[in-house]
């Protein structure tokens, strides 16, 4: 199989929600749901609306093995089309939770709320110089190989380049975070929501940044 790097596509939109199911369960967002694959295409496309980084690994089929989305919020944010498939994903949205794809109604809206909310309270932490990461997947088999660094050092140089200071993310102990430590990310915050309490009591989710360019911006300004 040979692997290379590749920019986003429509076309790998299918297998790139398929790696979601493969890497995290989130059935248990919406158990309800009579389809875990629309809860797996609805994350797909709120973790992926807004971005403007993308890096794909893909082998010679076009099967997606890995990717990073990012949004750089120095850089171009794509106009009139970026608004247009925001609203296109907000649409389909609205589509599946009426046809009941969500799960009953009431509970889906009590989740979304719950969930939309958590995220907010993270959102308003970022900067206006910040990259922000936010959707991060090396395939299980390819693992340890240097993949996972390779993309976020790709992101990072495109975001120093952009002038930010600062890589920003989010994550939860259903995710890989010793990675990010690894990387010399630096925990800026510990959250402990109720949306993440089947990961445990006391801190469920993180937030961690590191300087986009070590260089520049040094480790004191995260
Ligand atoms: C996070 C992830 C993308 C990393 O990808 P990867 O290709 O395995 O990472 P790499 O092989 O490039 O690892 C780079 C370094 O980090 C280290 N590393 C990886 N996970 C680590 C961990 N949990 N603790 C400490 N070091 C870790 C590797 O050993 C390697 O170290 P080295 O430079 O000394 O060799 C991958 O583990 C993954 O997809 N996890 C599941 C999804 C996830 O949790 N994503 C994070 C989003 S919130």
């Amino acid at each position: 199989m040979e692997l290379r790097t590749t920019g986003y596509d429509p076309r790998y939109k299918g297998s790139c929600v398929s790696l979601i199911g493969e890497t995290w369960d989130l059935r248990r967002i919406l158990p309800e749901a009579p389809k875990p694959r629309i809860i797996e295409e609805l994350f797909f496309r709120e973790a992926t609306l807004d971005v403007n980084h993308a890096q794909l690994i893909v082998d010679e089929a076009g099967e997606v093995h890995g990717y990073l989305f990012g949004i750089i919020w120095r850089a171009p944010r794509g106009g009139v089309g970026a608004a247009l498939r925001s609203a296109g994903a907000v649409l389909w949205a609205l589509g599946r939770f009426l046809a009941g794809e969500l799960g009953p109604r009431k509970r889906a809206v009590a989740t979304i709320r719950s969930l939309l909310g958590m995220l907010g309270s993270l959102d308003a932490l970022r900067r206006d110089d910040d990259a922000y990461l936010s959707l991060f997947i090396v395939r299980s088999s390819l693992r340890g190989q240097g993949w996972g660094r390779r993309l976020l050092d790709a992101y990072r140089a495109e975001a120093a380049a952009y002038g930010c200071k600062r890589l920003y993310l989010w994550t939860d102990k259903s995710c890989n975070y010793g990675f990010y430590e690894r990387m010399g990310f630096e925990r800026i915050k510990e959250i402990e929501s109720p949306f993440l309490a089947e990961y445990g009591s006391g801190p469920n989710g993180f937030v961690y940044a590191l300087p986009a360019d070590e260089g520049v911006a040094g480790a004191a300004a995260v």
